[in-house]
């Protein structure tokens, strides 16, 4: 199994000072940042656009891991590819060609990711599998953080992990939503090695016993 890396997700800081706020995401020792993107149809929910991902990053050199929650996400992939992302991951549920947005995404030279809903069925994602760098499993629903973590969707990475090891492939998992250390764990025992986290990273006392926490944490 990968080594576990923690990806804050910004959408939980001061979005009127985003750059200081990648900025304290780094003094933790993280190498990830995850950056979540609304539609307002999707999602219930607005958030960034291109230019906040392309300002940011002159002044950011962690890993932007870009998570479009959009209905059209095929026609956003150059923009945030342009603009800094370093993995764009895109969602399941939508009707749109997926197989040729997910090349679309590597053939622009960055990592891409499939990801799905907690009501959406693991077998979603399966036909997927050989062709994403990681599979992104929301443990909330998604459009605000703060949610709580859903214990159920563990079994989804679980099976994931499995098929990782049955067929010899090699996605990371990832899961988001409601992140915390009394959780986690339970998520690396599940298979997941990627962690996303806002409100419980970004209210810790220290960031960085947060981020170590997870980050050696046992497979
Ligand atoms: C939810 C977003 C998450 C969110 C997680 O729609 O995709 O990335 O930032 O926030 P917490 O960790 O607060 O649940
Ligand atoms: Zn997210």
């Amino acid at each position: 199994m990968a080594e576990p890396i923690l990806a804050p997700s910004i959408l939980a800081s001061d979005h009127t000072r985003l750059a200081a706020e990648a900025q304290g995401v780094k003094a933790a020792g993280a190498r990830w940042l995850h950056i979540d993107i609304m539609d307002g149809h999707f999602v219930p929910n607005l958030t960034f656009g291109p230019q906040t991902v392309a300002d940011l990053r002159p002044k950011s050199d962690l890993f932007f891991d870009v998570h479009l929650m959009l209905d059209n996400p095929q026609d956003f992939i150059e923009p945030f590819v342009k603009a800094g992302a370093d993995q764009v991951t895109i969602h399941v549920e939508p009707d749109y060609d997926i197989v040729a947005t997910l090349r679309r995404i590597r053939d622009l030279g960055v990592k891409n990711g499939i990801v799905f809903n907690p009501s959406t069925p693991v077998e979603a994602v399966e036909p997927f599998l050989d062709q994403v760098d990681i599979v992104l499993a929301m443990t909330v629903q998604p459009g605000f953080g703060g949610q709580s973590f859903q214990d159920s969707v563990l079994e989804k990475t679980a099976q994931l992990d499995r098929w990782r090891a049955e067929r010899g492939i090699d996605y990371r998992i990832e899961v988001d939503g409601g992140v915390n250390l009394e959780n986690a764990p339970r998520c690396r025992q599940a298979g997941v090695d990627t962690f996303v986290a806002g409100t419980a990273f970004f209210k810790h006392p220290s960031r960085i016993e947060f981020r170590k926490t997870i980050e050696s944490l046992p497979a």
